[in-house]
C-alpha cells in the first residue's frame, strides 16, 4: 500500500472459547498485535483494534461434553474468563465481541446468503460418517481409527497428532465415533463448497507475486505450497447443531463452517463497535489498511479462504499484511490445553500480582517470530532481574532519586552541553524512528531491543559522567547531566508504552508528564527546568529463586499428573490355578530393625517379626524407596516361603511384596489395622 493509510483495521484472531489462554496465546497473537496499536495510537493514527470469542464450531462442542454442560455454558463461562485475561494484560481492544451475538448471526447468514444469490457456491453430496446410534453426522473430529501411516490407534479423523499426517476420516482404519464409541456409517448429506480452486489464479497473483516482498517468509511460503498444491472446492456447511443456521431452503440441521463464520466474526465486532454505517470505512474503503495477526495454524484460513470469501463477496477489502507467528513452546515440550501444560493467564496474574509487563517483556524478547521458541521459568527470572531490573528500572530509578536527592526533584538546568551530552542527545533522537520503523515491519522483538539499547544508552551516560560523585566538585554540571538523563527518562515514557504499558504510566506519574506523540518523544526539552516530579518508585523489583522454582514445581506435578493419567494396567498374566495359589504362604509381619546393606545402592537389610521367636532377615531392593529409619515398626506384606537365597553374603529369608506406581515409585502394602504379625494373609 503505497503512501499512509487514512485508517487501519487490526484484526487479532478470535480464541475459540473452549478454555482459558495461556502465555503462546500473548505471545504469538494478542501482545504483538497489541504493540502494533498502541504504537499507530501514539502516532494520532485512526485505528480500531478488533477481537472477540469464537464460539462456534466442534472445539466448543467437545469441550461441553468433556465438562457435561451445553455449549452456550462453555462459551459464557470462557468468554468471561478470556475476555478478563486480557484485559488486565494490557490487550487494548476496541471491542472484544462474541460470535454468538445477534449481530454476528445477521452478517455471518447475510454474507453467506448473498454469495449463494450471487452463484459464488457449489452443492455437493458427498457420503460421511453417520452415528445411528447418537443420530447425526460426525464432525472429523469426533471420529477416532488408527493411523493408516504410523499405526497410531488414536488418531483424529483430521490428523494424527502422533505421527502430525493430515487425515481425511475416510482414510482411518477402524473407524469409530467419540459419541458412542459405536462404527459410523456412510450416508449421504448436501453441502456447499466455496470452488477455491477457481481463485487460484487470481491468489496466485494477489499473493505469490504480489506479496512476496513484504509478507514474512513463513506466511509466504505456506502460502505458496497450498497454492502451488493445487487448490480445491472446500465445505463451508456443516451438519452440526451448533453454529449460524444454513440461511438457505434444504439446509434444516445443518450450520455454517466454524471457519467461514469465524472470519466474519471480525466484520460483526466492528459493527458492534461503530453501528450504523460507521463500521463501512474500517471494511471497505480502499484507503484503510488491514492487518491479521495469528498463528500460524490460522495462515491458510486467513490467507486464502477468507479472502476467496471477500473477494467473491466483493464489497471487502483485503488485508495488507498478516504477521503470522510460530509457536511458543514451555520447558521445551509442546503448550497442550489437554495437558494442562501451560502458563493460564490468570493463574499468572493470582501468582505475580501486578507483573503483567514483566510476562509482556519476556513473551516479547522471546517471541517466537520466525521460528519456535522456549519459554523457561529461569529465562523469565533473568530477563526480569538482568534487563527489567538492572537496565531499564535501574536507569530510571538513578536518574530520578539524584534528582530528588540533589535538586529537589526539579529538573536542573543545562548549562551549555558537552559533546558527550550532544551525543547522547543525538542518539535519542533517533530511537522514535529506529523503533517505528521496526514496528512497521512487525519485527517487535527487534524494537523492544532498540528500547533497551536506549535504556543502556542511559545507563552508560550516568555510569560515564558519575553525577553522585560530580556533585562534590560541580553542581551545575551535575545538573546538566541529570537534565539530560531526564529528557531520556522522559521520552520513555512514549516509547515503552507499546510494550510495557503499566510501567510507562507509572513512569509518566513520577515524571508528571503525560505521554505524548510518537515522533515527539526523542526530543531533548520533554521536560523544561524547573518542572517538578513526583516521587520515585521501583519501576520492577527481583524476582527470587524460589519463586521461579514454585512455577517449575507446579509444572512437575503436572508432568507427574499426565503420566499417572496416561498410564495403563499391565496385561494379565496367564491363569493359576487355587491349589497353586495356596502353595504360597503370604503373612503380615512387623519390620523391627533396617540398614543400608554396606556397598550397595539398592538393597536394605530388614529383620521383620513375624510372629516367630527370632525375627526373619530379608534382603530387599527398596533402599532408593524409603530411609531405613521411616520403615522401622512398619507392618507389611511377606512371602514367607520363597526360597532362601544368598545376597551379597547376607541370607534372606523371604520377600516384601510392594506395590509399583506407575511412575516408578513403590507403596508399602499395609494393612487397614494393625493385626498380630504372623498373620496370614488368604
Ligand atoms: N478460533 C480460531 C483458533 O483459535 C481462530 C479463529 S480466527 C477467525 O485457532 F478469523 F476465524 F476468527
Ligand atoms: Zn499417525
Amino acid at each position: 500500500m503505497p503512501g499512509t493509510p487514512q485508517r487501519y483495521t487490526v484484526t487479532a484472531a478470535l480464541p475459540y472459547a473452549n478454555g482459558p489462554v495461556h502465555i503462546g496465546h500473548l505471545a504469538g497473537v494478542y501482545l504483538p498485535a497489541d504493540i502494533y496499536v498502541r504504537y499507530l495510537r501514539a502516532q494520532q493514527r485512526d485505528v480500531k483494534f478488533i477481537c472477540g470469542s469464537d464460539e462456534h464450531g466442534v472445539p466448543i462442542t467437545i469441550r461441553a461434553q468433556k465438562e457435561g454442560v451445553t455449549p452456550q455454558q462453555v462459551v459464557d463461562k470462557y468468554h468471561a474468563i478470556i475476555r478478563d485475561s486480557f484485559q488486565e494484560f494490557g490487550v487494548s481492544f476496541d471491542i472484544y465481541s462474541r460470535t454468538s451475538s445477534t449481530t454476528h448471526a445477521e452478517t455471518a447468514s447475510g454474507f453467506f446468503k448473498q454469495l449463494y444469490e450471487d452463484d459464488k457456491f457449489i452443492e455437493q453430496t458427498s457420503e460421511q460418517y453417520y452415528d445411528e446410534k447418537a443420530d447425526q453426522f460426525l464432525a472429523d473430529r469426533y471420529i477416532v481409527g488408527t493411523c493408516p501411516n504410523c499405526g497410531n490407534d488414536n488418531a483424529y479423523g483430521d490428523q494424527c497428532e502422533k505421527c502430525g499426517t493430515s487425515l481425511s476420516p475416510t482414510e482411518l482404519i477402524n473407524p469409530r465415533s467419540m459419541l458412542s464409541g459405536n462404527s459410523p456409517i456412510l450416508r449421504e448429506t448436501k453441502h456447499w463448497y466455496l470452488p477455491l480452486d477457481q481463485y487460484e489464479p487470481w491468489l496466485r497473483e494477489w499473493i505469490v507475486e504480489g506479496h512476496k516482498n513484504d509478507w514474512k517468509t513463513n506466511v509466504y511460503g505456506q502460502c505458496k505450497s497450498w497454492i502451488d498444491q493445487g487448490l480445491h472446492p472446500r465445505a463451508v456447511t456443516r451438519d452440526l447443531d451448533w453454529g449460524v443456521p444454513v440461511p438457505v431452503p434444504g439446509a434444516e440441521g445443518k450450520v455454517l463452517y466454524v471457519w467461514f463464520d469465524a472470519p466474519i466474526g471480525y466484520i460483526s465486532a466492528t459493527k458492534d463497535l461503530l453501528p450504523g454505517d460507521a463500521w463501512k470505512p474500517y471494511w471497505q474503503d480502499a484507503g484503510t489498511k488491514l492487518v491479521h495477526f495469528i498463528g500460524k495454524d490460522n495462515i491458510v484460513f486467513h490467507c486464502i479462504i477468507f479472502p476467496a470469501m471477500l473477494k467473491a463477496h466483493g464489497d471487502y477489502i483485503l488485508p495488507d499484511n498478516v504477521p503470522a507467528n510460530e509457536f511458543l513452546n514451555l520447558e521445551g515440550d509442546k503448550i497442550s490445553t489437554s495437558r494442562n501444560w501451560a502458563v493460564w493467564l490468570h493463574e499468572y496474574l493470582q501468582d505475580f500480582p501486578g507483573k503483567a509487563d514483566v510476562l509482556r517483556y519476556v513473551l516479547c524478547a522471546n517471541a517466537p517470530e520466525n521460528k519456535d521458541n522456549d519459554f523457561t521459568w529461569k529465562d523469565f527470572q533473568a530477563r526480569n532481574n538482568n534487563e527489567l531490573v538492572a537496565n531499564l528500572g535501574n536507569f530510571v530509578n538513578r536518574a530520578l532519586v539524584l534528582t530528588h536527592k540533589f535538586f529537589a526533584g526539579k529538573v536542573p538546568a543545562a548549562v551549555g552541553f558537552t559533546t558527550e551530552d550532544e551525543d547522547v542527545l543525538r542518539q535519542l533522537g533517533e530511537f522514535p524512528a529506529r523503533i517505528g520503523e521496526l514496528i512497521d515491519n512487525y519485527r517487535f522483538r527487534d524494537a523492544l531491543n532498540e528500547l533497551m539499547n536506549l535504556t543502556r544508552l542511559g545507563n552508560k551516560y550516568l555510569a560515564d559522567t558519575e553525577p553522585w560523585k560530580l556533585i562534590k566538585t560541580d553542581e551545575a554540571r551535575t545538573g546538566t547531566v541529570l537534565h539530560v538523563a531526564l529528557q531520556l527518562a522522559a521520552s520513555l515514557v512514549t516509547l515503552m508504552e507499546p510494550f510495557l504499558p503499566y510501567s510507562a504510566e507509572k513512569l509518566g506519574t513520577m515524571l508528571n508528564l503525560e505521554k505524548g506523540a510518537w515522533s515527539a518523544a526523542g526530543r531533548p526539552d520533554s521536560l523544561a527546568t524547573g518542572h517538578q516530579l513526583a516521587a520515585a518508585a521501583l519501576l520492577f523489583d527481583k524476582i527470587e529463586d524460589a519463586t521461579v522454582e514454585a512455577q517449575v514445581q507446579k509444572l512437575l506435578d503436572t508432568k507427574k499428573a499426565n503420566e499417572l493419567a496416561a498410564a495403563v494396567a499391565a496385561p494379565a498374566k496367564d491363569d493359576v490355578s487355587f491349589e497353586q495359589f495356596q502353595t504360597m504362604d503370604l503373612r503380615i509381619g512387623t519390620i523391627v530393625a533396617a540398614e543400608k546393606v554396606a556397598k550397595t545402592k539398592k538393597l536394605l537389610k530388614l529383620s521383620v517379626d513375624l510372629g516367630f521367636d527370632e525375627p526373619r532377615t530379608i534382603v530387599s531392593g527398596i533402599a532408593e524407596h524409603f530411609l531405613p529409619e521411616a520403615l522401622v515398626g512398619q507392618q507389611v506384606q511377606v512371602l514367607l516361603n520363597l526360597a532362601p537365597r544368598e545376597i551379597k553374603g547376607i541370607q534372606s529369608q523371604g520377600m516384601l511384596l510392594m506395590a509399583e506406581n506407575a511412575d516408578g515409585s513403590l507403596s508399602l502394602m499395609q494393612p487397614s489395622s494393625h493385626v498380630r504379625p504372623g498373620s496370614s494373609i488368604a
